[in-house]
């Protein structure tokens, strides 16, 4: 088994940042300090209404992360493409959620979407830039994101963690059939949402070739009790 990333959403942090607009926390800060205690990438995800995120945030971000980039979001806002473009970051997560979605609930129907996706797909890889498509653990939208050119798929977790407190052998069974066809097929396999400290493990354990997972919630929750730095280690413990 590789070694699985660690990428860190900093998203909670900004929106506790303005439930009092200020800059605290500050969120450059929290980029720096989850890298310095050992994250091994940052994440975000700003929506239009930027109620945690800011365009600006990332632009900032941007000059001064050091390990690997990844800014979340969906395509079909043309903002989000020209941040993308401009920022140019070392992946991009392709999310179909709509703005009024509290948090991503879906992945790509890759079939209904294609023509669209195999455009825009181009676009970031003309750039240089990563694309990972987010998609639930079902065969033909994994092929979809093949067929689409992408270079991951980020598998849509929250199915696993609902199902995990109860019976974590069935939670995992389409994962694994999603993984080990993405990896037949040559796409990278990342995942994210709401994976937490209980259910980290036994993913990792039983998902082959999984190279990154991006988790925002459950950490910062984390956080208030436990601290940062011993936060991210316990998330990288899970993970070794
Ligand atoms: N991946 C995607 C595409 C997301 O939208 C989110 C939440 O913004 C995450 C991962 C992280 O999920 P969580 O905050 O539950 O860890």
């Amino acid at each position: 088994m590789g070694q699985t990333r660690l990428s860190v959403n900093i998203n909670k942090f900004a929106t506790l940042r303005n439930a009092r607009g200020g800059n605290n926390p500050d969120i450059i800060k929290a980029a720096l300090d989850a890298e310095k205690f050992g994250a091994q990438g940052i994440t975000v995800h700003p929506r239009p209404d930027e109620r945690h995120i800011r365009y600006n945030d990332v632009r900032e971000l941007k000059k001064v992360v050091t390990t690997e980039f990844n800014i979340e979001g969906n395509p079909m806002e043309k903002r989000f493409m020209d941040l993308v473009m401009e920022v140019v970051p070392d992946q991009v997560t392709l999310v179909p959620d709509a703005s009024s979605a509290l948090t991503s609930n879906q992945g790509w129907d890759t079939e209904r979407h294609a023509h669209y996706l195999k455009d825009i797909v181009a676009e970031f890889k003309k750039a240089n830039i990563r694309v990972s498509l987010f998609v639930d653990p079902i065969l033909p939208m994994i092929e979809g994101a093949k067929a689409v050119n992408a270079d991951r798929i980020e598998l849509y977790t929250e199915a696993y963690a609902h199902q995990y407190p109860t019976n974590p052998k069935k939670a995992l069974i389409d994962y694994k059939d999603a993984a080990i066809r993405a990896s037949e097929l040559g796409l990278g396999i990342n995942a994210g949402h709401d994976l937490s400290l209980e259910n980290l493990r036994y993913f990792h354990e039983n998902i082959p070739n999984l190279l990154e997972v991006s988790i925002g919630h459950a950490l910062i929750c984390d956080a208030l009790y436990m601290g940062l730095e011993n936060t991210i280690k316990a998330y990288l413990d899970c993970m070794r």
